[in-house]
Formats: C-alpha cells, structure tokens, sequence
C-alpha cells in the first residue's frame, strides 16, 4: 500500500501539485500517492481528520484554508507561527504537524531559479494577505536593504509592520512615489480578478525584477504594466509552486529533489 498524501482546497480541481509530487516520487523512487481533495468550505477540519483516520501522512492546504490548517495543527514550525498560516500539514503518532513552505518557496526561486538576490535589495511586497504574510519573515531572514509592504487598506499593513518589528516598513501605494525598488513582488489577489494594484510609475530600479505569484497562460496586468515601465526581469508563480512543492516533499520524504527539472516539464506542458 503506497503512503498517502493529498492537496486540499476548494476550488482544487486546477491544482498542478499532483502533477508535481507524482514527477518527484518519480524521481526520488518513493512508492505513494498524491490526490485533490475537494473539500466544502465549512467543512475543512471534517475532510482533514477523515483522510488523516483513512491513513493519509499528510496534507497540502491552499486556499480558502491555510488559517485553520493552522489552527487544526498542534505542533507548529516558527515559519508558521510567523505566517499563521499552513500549506503543509504531517500526521505523525498523535501529532498533527504544521508547516508553511510558501516563503521558503518564493526565496528559492529567486535564488535558484532567478538568480536574484535579495540580500542588500531593495524589496517592495504587495498585498497583506495571507500569501504575503507567508513570506515576510523568510525575505526578512535574507536581509534584504529594505522591506516596504504596500497595501490598499493600509491599515492590515500597519498591522503587520507592528507584529514583526522594525524590519517591515508599512506604506499606501501614493507613498511609493519617488521611490525605487530592486525587487517587487505582487502578493494581492488582483491578477486573478484581472486588475492591477495601483502602482505609481517609476518604481522598478534599473535591473528590477518583478515577480507574480500568480501564474497562467496569460502574462498578469502586474506582468504587463511591470514590462511597461521597463523592469529588467519578469517571473511568474510557477517556480515558487514548484519549489515550495519541495520543500513539502522533505517535510514528509527526507529528500530534496530536482525542482528545475520538474519547473521545466511544466513550463512545456500546456496549461
Ligand atoms: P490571500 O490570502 O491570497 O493573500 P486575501 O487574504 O484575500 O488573499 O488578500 C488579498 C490581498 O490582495 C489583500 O492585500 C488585498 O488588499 P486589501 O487588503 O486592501 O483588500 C489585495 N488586493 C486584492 N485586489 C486588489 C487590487 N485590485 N488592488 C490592490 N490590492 C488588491
């Protein structure tokens, strides 16, 4: 009987993670499955504890579920406990074992993948959600010259800045007129609405790499207004899924394997 894993969401239906898994056991020759579990709004912690009491070892969160992901875990990584959110989740014994990957994710693409460096940057985050939460702390870890957030209602950015001290800056977007960054990475939910955060121009320094986390066939409004003014580089999410794939792999596996590989079957596979 192979282990079992699983991503869970809702909607989950257009998750890569199954493709990605299957292609590192693939690789690493690691007998398990991987499956989608759609699991109903209201009834996340239900569909958790079925597949864990069925024999699941773990559990990949997306949205709409990191934050009670995070409060069904009763053991917590500090990444997590940063972020109060979880992506990964690992059913040991009696222990329900929660870890948040997505910052570790978004570092490695950068570094491995992009070749960017963060240390002594310039770095603008966009959006207080939960995907930017996930990552301020491991960018922070990097020391980056600066870490300005930028949130449309200002006041959860504020929020934030407080909670994890004098290294985040809280700004509005009017504020970052005049300003200029080496990396800014678009954490809103904006592309998946089609919108653009609304951006002074002006803000990409020569050289600036501008990042998405969101991913598609179609270059994101961020993307394209990013090319406009000139950025030097663009990426997609598409790396920091693959890489923040991985590091949930060594959560449960013991073993690292070759993200660029599989980021590369995924870029040629039609979307
Ligand atoms: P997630 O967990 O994916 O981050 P979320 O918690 O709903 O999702 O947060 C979405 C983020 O995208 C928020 O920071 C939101 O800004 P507000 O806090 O002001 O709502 C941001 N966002 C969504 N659409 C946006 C837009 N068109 N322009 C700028 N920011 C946007």
């Amino acid at each position: 009987m192979p282990d079992q894993y699983a991503v869970i969401g809702n909607p989950v239906a257009h998750s890569k993670s199954p493709q990605i898994h299957a292609e590192f056991a693939r690789q690493t020759g690691q007998n398990l499955t991987y499956e989608r579990l759609l699991a109903p709004t209201d009834a996340f912690m239900e569909a958790a504890r079925a597949f864990r009491a069925r024999g699941g070892l773990g559990l990949n969160v997306t949205l709409p579920f990191k934050g009670e992901a995070f409060r069904l875990a009763t053991l917590l990584s500090e990444r997590a406990r940063a972020a109060q959110a979880v992506n990964t989740l690992k059913f040991e014994g009696d222990t329900i074992f929660g870890d948040n990957t997505d910052g570790a994710g978004l570092v490695n693409d950068l570094a491995r993948n992009l070749g960017c460096a963060i240390t002594g940057r310039r770095v603008l985050l966009l959006g207080a959600g939960g995907a930017a939460r996930g990552v301020i702390k491991p960018l922070l870890e990097q020391q980056p010259a600066r870490l300005v957030l930028a949130n449309r209602t200002f006041g959860k950015a504020q929020l934030l800045a407080q909670n994890f001290g004098g290294g985040l800056q809280a700004g509005t977007y009017a504020a970052l007129a005049g300003g200029q960054f080496d990396l800014i990475v678009n954490a809103t939910s904006a592309s998946l609405a089609g919108e653009l955060p609304p951006l002074p121009p002006g803000v990409f320094a020569p050289g600036a790499l501008a990042y998405d986390m969101m991913y598609g066939r179609d270059e994101t409004p961020f993307l394209a207004f990013a090319r406009g003014e000139g950025a030097a580089a663009l990426a997609d999410g598409l790396g920091m899924l693959v890489e923040q794939a991985a590091e949930s792999f060594f959560i449960w596996r013991g073993l690292h394997p070759d993200t660029a590989q599989v980021l590369k079957l995924l870029r040629q596979a039609p979307t």
